[in-house]
């Protein structure tokens, strides 16, 4: 075979094993190929295995000198289009201010959704461009985006619009989530807003296709059950898959809705209980634990141990948003992971791969195979080891997105 480009001198070539989402211990599982190549013809993995097997020829061929290879992370769930700042929330929050009392009071969420209100689409972009590449410097090559900070159904088809033009401009692959994220403070007023989400925001996003999944923060100060319920059927009828924020500050029922809706995944889980996991390990939807957060509001960990020990198939991403989780590095997700979350390194890389990828129901990425994507992370050391072991500093060398090289 010719290939486009052969990268050889590869210590070892890492990616998590099956497909799908792993589930429970296999996502310990990783297939591990010593003194290895990889090629790439246009923006897909022509062939892998064995430097020494390799038989073809490549148009171009680069010796990485004895690195390791995995695939480039999966951030699949972030916030990054907004405007201004919650600056004054992180000082409020150092004081023990709740992060809640903060919302009730008109304040958090609803302070960026004031200031979100304000910007064009234009503006929106050129905001969100430098914290997409401050990701994908920390590893992405995929990420998810949701809207979320719109009062109107104008502002959030505005907010779709800007994650569209933002994907055009930047080599990660974008997936754009419609968030329904807080309802209007004054409950008079709730009954308008859920009409105006099921028969103009679900319905004008499907047909501009600027959504792929509907996302509700079911919460007691945000949603409640009955309220997603309405929305998730909506979406299911329009054909979006449908995700949820679940478990953040009280476990309501969000879980357990979101399953019987066939969520693709549910997010944060700090509060899930021994109910809530089992009902997790028993479903198809991923768990998707935000150890940003964790760190940021100081709230409890997500129990991604337990939830891995009962079976579920669990990922990590950054939750990158003012608020809660000012996270801008998938690494750093996968390794806070590890200490905040329990998972071993190999279920952190599998968390922040192949199950993130199930997590945004893609296929073809957050692996090594023949025909995925040749998103690839070339880390600094020759052990894989160092991507969820390092804190601070960048353990990657340097990424190729869609077959091509990243230079930021
Ligand atoms: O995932 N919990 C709700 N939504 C976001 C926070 C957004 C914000 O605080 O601006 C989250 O934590
Ligand atoms: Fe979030």
């Amino acid at each position: 075979m010719t290939a486009d480009h052969l990268y050889t001198g590869i210590a070892q070539l890492v990616s998590p094993s099956g497909s799908g989402a792993s589930r429970g211990l296999a996502m310990n599982e990783l297939e591990i190929h010593e003194h290895a190549a990889i090629a790439v013809t246009g923006d897909r993995i022509s062939w892998m295995g064995r430097a020494a097997d390799w038989a073809g020829r490549a148009t171009h061929t680069t010796d990485l000198g004895g690195r390791a290879v995995v695939p480039a992370l999966v951030d699949s769930h972030t916030h990054i289009v907004w405007a201004g700042d919650r600056l004054a929330d992180f000082e409020a929050r150092a004081s023990n201010v709740p992060y809640e009392q903060i919302l009730a009071a008109g304040g958090g969420i609803r302070r960026t959704m004031e200031q979100t209100a304000a910007a064009t689409v234009e503006e929106l972009v050129q905001f969100a461009a430098p914290r997409a590449h401050a990701l994908i410097r920390g590893g992405a090559g995929t990420i998810e985006i949701k809207s979320g900070y719109g009062f109107t159904a104008e502002a959030e088809l505005a907010a779709l619009e800007a994650i569209q033009r933002l994907a055009e401009q930047i080599p990660a692959n974008v997936v754009p989530t419609l968030l329904i994220h807080v309802p209007p403070r004054e409950a008079s007023q709730r009954p308008a807003y859920l009409d105006m989400v099921t028969t103009t925001l679900i319905p004008e996003a499907t047909r501009r296709r600027t959504a792929r999944a509907v996302d509700v923060f079911i919460e007691r100060e945000s949603f409640t059950t009955d309220d997603a319920r309405i929305i998730f059927a909506a979406a299911r009828a329009h054909g979006l898959a449908v995700k949820a924020h679940v478990d953040q500050f009280h476990a309501i029922g969000g879980v357990e809705l979101a399953i019987e809706f066939g969520a693709i995944s549910v997010d944060h889980l700090e509060v899930s209980g021994r109910s809530q996991v089992e009902a997790l390990a028993a479903s198809t939807t991923v768990g998707t634990i935000l150890p940003g957060v964790t760190l940021h509001l100081g709230i409890p960990a997500a129990p991604g141990r337990a939830l891995i020990d009962a079976g579920a198939a669990v990922a990590v991403a950054t939750d990158c948003n003012p608020g809660s989780s000012p996270l801008f590095s998938p690494q750093l997700a996968m390794a806070y992971a590890v200490r905040l979350n329990g998972l071993t390194p190999a279920e952190a890389l599998t968390a922040g791969t192949a199950n993130a990828a199930a997590a945004l129901d893609r296929d073809d990425i957050g692996r090594l195979r023949v025909g995925m994507r040749a998103d690839l992370l070339v880390l600094a050391s020759a052990d894989w080891r160092d991507l969820p072991y390092t804190l601070g500093g960048s353990p990657i060398d340097r990424m190729i997105l869609g077959g091509r090289e990243y230079s930021s």
